[in-house]
């Protein structure tokens, strides 16, 4: 049975316990993507949580694709720098660390927000926002844009990368079939933008650098995010279920009635019945007893816990 402090490996590292701090975004210090002092001193208290994996948040790919202006950047060699401070103090504490890489497509901050296709979301906080398609030369410009952020990452000393494919951002409006159109093979074969990026990270860095995707568990439907997860798990570490595109309503997370955790949990328990590689739990997830329940029953094998964070923090102090 799956203990929740034990030692565990996933891809080449091992992490000391099953509890995972997910992607927060923090970053409301600078508006040119560095690292501020601030952002460092708040990954030291998160590592001393106790927890084996920290996922830093979404940290932007690209100047123009960020979801707000004060995000944290690795678009340019001299953010590497800052960030490897960061990568260094959670080592410190003793926690692995991987990196949320993310572009926001429709929901960037401003500008020519990019999108697989032509897309209009008519009041999303209070801004109406519209994507335009990207043309074959903007897709193949940002698919780098991904890669050099790996290469970053690697170089700044994390453990790995986390591609952030869920939530209705750049590569999850590639997966969503609502909102990508594409009469290439980019929109004919959903899962190529995400695909093609794990694969060249791999290839730039080194077996054990752990390389994961947060994925939406609902893209649209469980059954579609589960042939996800098959299509990548030859190029994936891990796989982080979260929620899909949900600015439309053809994406409804649903689970059983008397089922007793959110639906992400839920989709995470689905898709590890279909794959071999690790599955993260995450959503509404409170307390250690809920975490070993969940690994209990769920054969998922790691759990998070991002609101709840002080539960952890309180039991390591005991
Ligand atoms: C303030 C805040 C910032 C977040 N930022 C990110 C992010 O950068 N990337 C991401 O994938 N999810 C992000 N999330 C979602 C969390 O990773 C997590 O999925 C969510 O909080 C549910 O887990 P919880 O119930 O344990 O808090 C954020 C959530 C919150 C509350």
């Amino acid at each position: 049975m799956k203990q929740l402090f034990e030692a565990h490996k996933i891809g080449g590292k091992t992490l000391k316990n099953r509890i995972v701090v997910p992607a927060m975004v923090y970053s409301i210090f600078r508006n040119d993507g560095y690292v501020a002092e601030e952002n460092i001193e708040h990954y030291r208290a998160i590592a001393k949580s106790g927890a084996g994996l920290i996922i830093q948040e979404a940290t932007s790919v690209s100047n123009t694709g960020r979801m707000i202006e004060t995000q944290l950047g690795i678009w340019e060699d001299e953010q590497v720098t800052g960030l490897k401070r960061i990568a260094d103090t959670v080592h410190e504490e003793g926690s692995t660390v991987v990196i949320q890489l993310h572009h926001a497509g429709l929901m960037s901050v401003d500008g020519v927000r990019d999108c697989p296709s032509d897309f209009s979301v008519p009041v999303m906080f209070t801004l109406a926002m519209n994507g335009k398609e990207m043309t074959p030369h903007t897709l193949e410009q940002v698919k780098q844009q991904f890669i050099s952020a790996g290469r970053r990452a690697y170089e700044a000393g994390y453990d790995g990368i986390e591609l952030h494919g869920a939530d209705g951002y750049l590569i999850s409006q590639f997966f969503s079939t609502n909102v990508n159109k594409r009469t290439d093979s980019y929109g004919s074969q959903p899962g190529q933008f995400a695909l093609e990026i794990l694969k060249e990270i791999r290839v730039i860095t080194s077996d054990s650098f752990i390389i994961g995707i947060r994925l939406g568990g609902f893209e649209p439907t469980l059954e579609k995010s589960t042939e996800y997860a098959k299509l990548l798990e030859p190029y994936t570490d891990y796989f982080n279920i979260s929620s899909g595109f949900f600015m439309n309503s053809s994406s409804k997370p649903s689970k059983p009635e008397d089922y007793p955790f959110s639906e992400n949990v839920y989709a995470a328990e689905i898709i590890k019945k279909a794959v071999r590689k690790p599955v993260f739990a995450v959503d509404e997830i409170t307390d250690l007893q809920m975490m070993e329940t969940i690994l209990e029953q769920t054969n998922t094998d790691m759990v998070s816990i991002g609101y709840g964070l002080q539960v952890l923090s309180k039991n390591n102090q005991k």
